[in-house]
This record gives C-alpha cells, structure tokens and sequence, in this order.
C-alpha cells in the first residue's frame, strides 16, 4: 500500500518542505499526491519539482479529499487550524514545531487529533540525528538519575541585519522567536534523550536587531526574542539551563550530568565525549570518546523522519513526539515566556 501524502506550505523562506520532499521521494511507499500553498505558483513549481504528477490544490479540503496523510509546513500560527481540520477529515498528521503559538491552540490541536484517533507526530527532526539516539543509549545504559543539563542551541542566518523582516518576526504569526523556535527543540531533545521535562522556569530575552527592512506586511519592528536564556527545573529535580539564539550560535550542544558521569555533546563537532563515573562512587577519570552510530547529514535526518511518518502513516506505530508531548513542550515555553515578561519564575 501506497502512503499518499499531501504538503500544505511549500516554502518561501527556509523553506523545511523541500527537506520533507526530498525524504519523502526516497521512501518508495510514499507518494507527494498533492500539495496546497496560499501562493499556488508557488505551489505549482513546488509540485513541478519535486512530485510532477501531484494535484496543485486550490483549497485545503481539496488536498484533504486526494491523500491518506497531511504534512503541514506552513507558519507557526497556522498549524492548529490545520491539525484540527485534518484531524477532522480523518487524515495522519505530521506538522512541523513549534506545536501553534498559543497553549489553548495547542489544546484544541491535541484534543482534535486524539479524538480523531489519527497517527500525529510533530516535526523535531533533530530525534532523528545519530547524536541525540548515542545520548539516549549513554543516559539509558549508564545514568539512572539526571543532575544537571546545560545546553544551548540556534543559528546564523538571521544575524545578517540587513535580511528583511519575516514571519517568523512576528508576534501574531511566531509566537516567540528564538526561544521556540530553538528552544522547542532542544526541550523534545531534554525528553527524547535524559526523559526530562520542566517543572519550574525563570528566563530572560533580548532583542539584538530590533529594526528590520519592511518585509511582506511592511512590518519592521522586531516583535519576538533573537536570543533567549532560560533556567528550569525538572519533574525529577534536575537542573537545566539553556541559550537559545537566531543571530549567532552553533547548532545543538549538551552537557548531561548524573549518576552514571559527564557527557557532552556537540552537534557541530560531531562528539559525544563520556567521563564515566560509578553510580555509587566517584569519577574514574577516564575521558573516552564514543562513537556515534552513523555520520549523516542534516537531509539524512529529514529522511528518516519521513519514512518515520510514512511508518505511521502505515500504521507500524513508530515512537515519535506526539502532539500531546509537544503540547508539553509548548506548555514549558509559554511559562518561559511569561517568566521574560514579568521577571517571575513560573511554576507549570
Ligand atoms: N524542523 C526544523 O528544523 C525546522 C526548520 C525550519 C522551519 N521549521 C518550521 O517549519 C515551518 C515552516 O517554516 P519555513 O521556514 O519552511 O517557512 P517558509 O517561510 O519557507 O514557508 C512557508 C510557506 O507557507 C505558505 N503559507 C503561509 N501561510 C499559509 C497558509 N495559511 N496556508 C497555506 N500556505 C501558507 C507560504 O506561502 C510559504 O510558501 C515553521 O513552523 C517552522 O518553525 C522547522
């Protein structure tokens, strides 16, 4: 059986659907079937690319009416009214992070996708990387209890004052900035890997360029975080502290301490480094080097969390983040939130 799948929101800025297509058309159970986009040229050259023999939809309902699957990659504000209205026609869902902007958007999303009884993942494709399945093996086979994790996760593009103003600069279309943009990623990652999840938060934010060129909308004041710098406390009492930045950091580092010793992660240099320790005793004051299990690249990750989600879309019941864990996920950036605006520490 073919896995037909549908994309709403081809790209226009980092444009993630043309990393889900290019995992999808490895996958030879999946089919781009059809796709919707609010600029159907858009859409049209997406499909002339990537699916030639895909519908170019002039609705929603009509894409839903042509596949088995929805892949929404469209803006953060508009995830939820499509989860929902997927979730109603029946359809699996895969919608890209964050969750939606609001937590009683999320609510209504997992609620609608739950009582559908429909396969839903959202997209955290960082899971999918060697690093964070090597952290996981370390953290389940040698740790038994989480002391402490530092991390800190973004990226450059944006740095570059003068790119325009975006979506995702926008209160109303984004919810925050870099702290969910990343932040929500390395919180699937402190869950996926350590089985952490906040309690207890307190953060801080800035703004680094306030002022942007007008982009579509004409906007130009900066409305959301460029960095974003966050301490939490876990359900088990660990201790957490994380940066997140769109104007200037590398990609995902960690630094997990516990029980079973140290490790430390980097993304960038492709290291996860162990400093064992006896669950019972000290440090041994070996440091060694474990390998991770493959050395694949970014589209590598999308590939598999494609075929994750046509994996699903099949009905083999993959582990994934479900909507409900991102609903938790959101819940802990919403107080984080809240915390940068009031300066209170915010319990969830
Ligand atoms: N997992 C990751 O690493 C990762 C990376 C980048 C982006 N993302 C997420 O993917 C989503 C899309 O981001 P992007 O950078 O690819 O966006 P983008 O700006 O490149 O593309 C968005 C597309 O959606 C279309 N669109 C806008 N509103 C629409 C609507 N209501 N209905 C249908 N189409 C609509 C636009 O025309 C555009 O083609 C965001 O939620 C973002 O957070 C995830």
């Amino acid at each position: 059986m073919k896995a037909n799948i549908g994309i709403i929101g081809v790209g226009a800025t980092v444009s993630i659907a043309h990393n889900h297509a290019l995992g999808l058309q490895k996958d030879d159970r999946a089919s781009i079937a059809a796709v919707y986009d609010l600029d159907r040229e858009r859409a049209a050259a997406f499909a002339q690319r990537f699916a030639p023999g895909a519908a170019v939809c002039s609705s929603p309902e009509e894409l839903f009416g042509l596949v088995d699957a929805v892949d929404i990659c469209t803006p953060n504000f508009t995830h939820a009214d499509y989860v929902v209205r997927a979730a109603q026609a029946g359809k699996a869902i895969f919608v890209e992070k964050p969750l939606a902007i609001t937590l009683p958007e999320c609510e209504r999303a997992c609620r609608a996708a739950e009582q559908a009884g429909v396969f839903h993942m959202v997209g955290f494709v960082y899971r999918f990387a060697p690093h964070a399945q090597a952290l996981r093996q370390l953290i389940r086979s040698r740790f038994t209890r989480i002391y402490s994790i530092s991390g800190s996760y973004g990226a450059r593009r944006l740095a570059d004052p003068t790119l325009p103003f975006e979506w995702r600069m926008d209160r109303t279309l984004s919810g925050g900035g870099a702290l969910d943009d990343f932040g929500s990623h390395l919180l699937d990652l402190l869950f996926f890997a350590c089985g952490v999840k906040i309690k207890k938060i307190s953060c801080l934010s800035t703004i680094s360029i306030p002022e942007r060129s007008p982009g579509t909308g004409g906007k130009q004041a900066v409305e959301n975080d460029d960095s974003s710098a966050f301490t939490g406390v876990g359900g088990g009492g660990e201790l957490v502290s994380l940066l997140t930045s769109r104007v200037g950091m590398d990609n995902i580092a960690l630094r997990v301490s516990g029980d079973g010793g140290l490790a430390v992660l980097s993304y960038d240099e492709d290291h996860l480094i162990y400093y064992p320790k006896d669950p019972l005793g000290s440090y041994s004051g070996e440091r060694q080097s474990l390998p991770l299990p493959d050395h694949s690249s970014f589209q590598d990750w999308f590939d598999r969390e494609m075929h994750t989600f046509v994996d699903g879309v099949l009905g083999l019941g993959p582990e994934v983040c479900s909507i409900a864990d991102a609903l938790d996920i959101q819940r802990a950036l919403t107080a984080a939130a809240r915390s940068a605006e009031t300066g209170a520490v915010c319990t969830l």
